[in-house]
């Protein structure tokens, strides 16, 4: 493997595009497949909802995604200090400035899912869920969460595992984790779902997978697909600037960027096929929603034979899941504050890790002791979510399609995209991608915005 000779020294960076790959797919893949993904095919009419998603993934994931790579990459810089690089005396590092705050907020709820994941492994690998019925499932998670030391405790140790895989850099930590984590993760959840589709009674389950129930879909059904493909691609937040900035300049950002999205959607599906024939074989309503992880499946376990131990490897994929992604959102502000501040790396993972861990914990507590405390009307962990997932991973994936498609313009993105003329693109995939960048995402997302507004 090859030493980068144009950088700086200190300046960290990917070995291989392999490590590339398994890092971006390690970030997109997360608690947004596992979790989130088979709950809002369960509402949304199945199918139909899957088509919608594969829809915004190519029409506003993928150009978004190019445009951060592309910031990332060629200015070899962190969210902020990217955009100032690009465009020297203007204000889009307000741009990296949102990213970092978006991240710092996802990562302040998504640690306390995490940290719910971890408890539920330490279940399963204790058997608790064998004799589970169903009310007393749906208890045991809500006095769980609304309790107040064991999420925080779980909280904790995910928050800690995390900045123990940052800390020790972008290739000896975040690429040596993903590069053994990934294809474990693919290989765990290719084998539930072969468990739950040959269950008796599975058949419904993976009709409802694959023809789309069109009575289902409202404007809703739009809105919560759109919002889904940035979660799951992890856009809109600077995390793709970031890990970009860490590529060497031979790497190919089209495929790259296609194989990822690939990757993801691919695993969003393959949990579906793992969640929802289970769902039908065993007569539960698919529409749970945000229970159906820590409430319905550990129902289903108790009952499915080999439940004890599918539970115990699927808790553990949620785990490992979540962990990549988790990683991906710390070194956003880590990087951020390791340029903009001249901070070390260790110094700079224990501050964010303090801030992240009170954040966490208000998150964590707002179910319990604070939940009376509102913001805007949500609670503090509906709160980060809503300014995460809602408004800043949008605009933020706005401004990286408008900064690179006419900002940066036409010259640079095929410059970017082909390696200054050495690999071989396509005219009319560049004219598409283009296309895509400039009129299609920045269209698609005004009208879910002007839709979100009007709701
Ligand atoms: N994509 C991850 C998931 O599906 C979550 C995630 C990681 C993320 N990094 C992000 C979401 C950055 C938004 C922004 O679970």
């Amino acid at each position: 493997m090859s030493k980068t000779t144009n950088q700086p020294a200190r300046r960290d960076s990917f070995a291989s595009s392999f490590g590339v790959l398994v890092a971006m797919a390690g970030s997109a893949v997360g608690l947004g497949n596992l979790w989130r993904f088979p709950y809002l095919v369960g509402q949304n009419g199945g199918a139909a909802f899957i088509l919608i998603y594969l829809g915004f993934v190519i029409l506003a994931g993928l150009p978004v995604m190019l445009s951060e790579f592309v910031i990332g990459r060629r200015s070899q810089a962190s969210a902020r200090s990217a955009f100032q690089k690009l465009a020297p005396g203007s204000h889009w590092g307000i741009t990296g400035i949102l990213g970092v705050i978006c991240c710092v907020c996802i990562l302040a709820f998504y640690s306390v899912v995490g940290g719910w994941g971890t408890e539920y492994l330490y279940k399963a690998v204790c058997f608790d869920f064998t004799n589970g019925d169903a009310e007393n499932l749906k208890t045991l998670f809500s006095t769980l969460s609304a309790s107040v030391w064991r999420p925080l405790v779980g909280h904790t140790i995910f928050l800690a595992m995390t900045a123990g895989v940052v800390i020790a850099g972008v290739k000896n930590g975040i690429e040596k984790f993903s590069k053994v984590m990934m294809p474990l993760l693919f290989l765990i959840i290719i084998a539930i779902a072969i468990r739950s589709m040959t269950l008796p009674g599975s058949g419904p389950g993976v009709s409802y997978m694959f023809r789309p129930d069109w009575s289902k879909v409202t404007s809703q059904t739009f809105l919560a697909a759109l919002g889904q493909a940035f979660f799951s691609l992890s856009l809109g937040s600077c995390m793709v600037v970031t890990y970009a900035s860490y590529v060497k300049k031979e790497a190919n950002i089209v495929s790259l960027c296609a194989q990822t999205a690939v990757a993801d959607t691919a695993f969003a599906i393959l949990a579906g096929c793992a969640i929802m024939p289970a769902v039908f074989a065993f007569g539960i309503s698919p529409g749970e929603g945000p229970n159906l992880v820590f409430v319905t499946l550990p129902h289903i376990f108790s009952q499915m034979p080999l439940g004890g131990i599918i539970a115990i490897i699927f808790f553990l994929a949620l785990l490992l899941a979540a962990l990549t992604s988790s990683i991906s959102i710390l070194e956003v502000v880590v990087a951020f504050c390791i340029e903009e501040f001249k901070m070390k790396r260790k110094a700079a993972v224990a501050l964010v890790f303090a801030v992240l861990w009170v954040l966490g914990c208000l998150c964590s507590l707002s179910f319990g002791p604070l939940s009376d405390f509102k913001i805007i009307g949500k609670t503090i962990f509906d709160f980060f979510d809503f300014v995460s997932a809602d408004v800043l991973m949008l605009i933020g994936g706005m401004l990286a399609v408008l900064f690179v498609g006419w900002k940066l313009g036409k010259k640079v993105v095929v410059d970017e995209l082909s390696n200054s003329g050495k690999l071989h693109i396509p005219g009319w995939l560049l004219n598409i991608i283009l296309f895509l960048i400039r009129f299609v995402a920045p269209a698609a997302l005004l009208a879910i915005a002007i839709f979100q507004i009007h709701e």
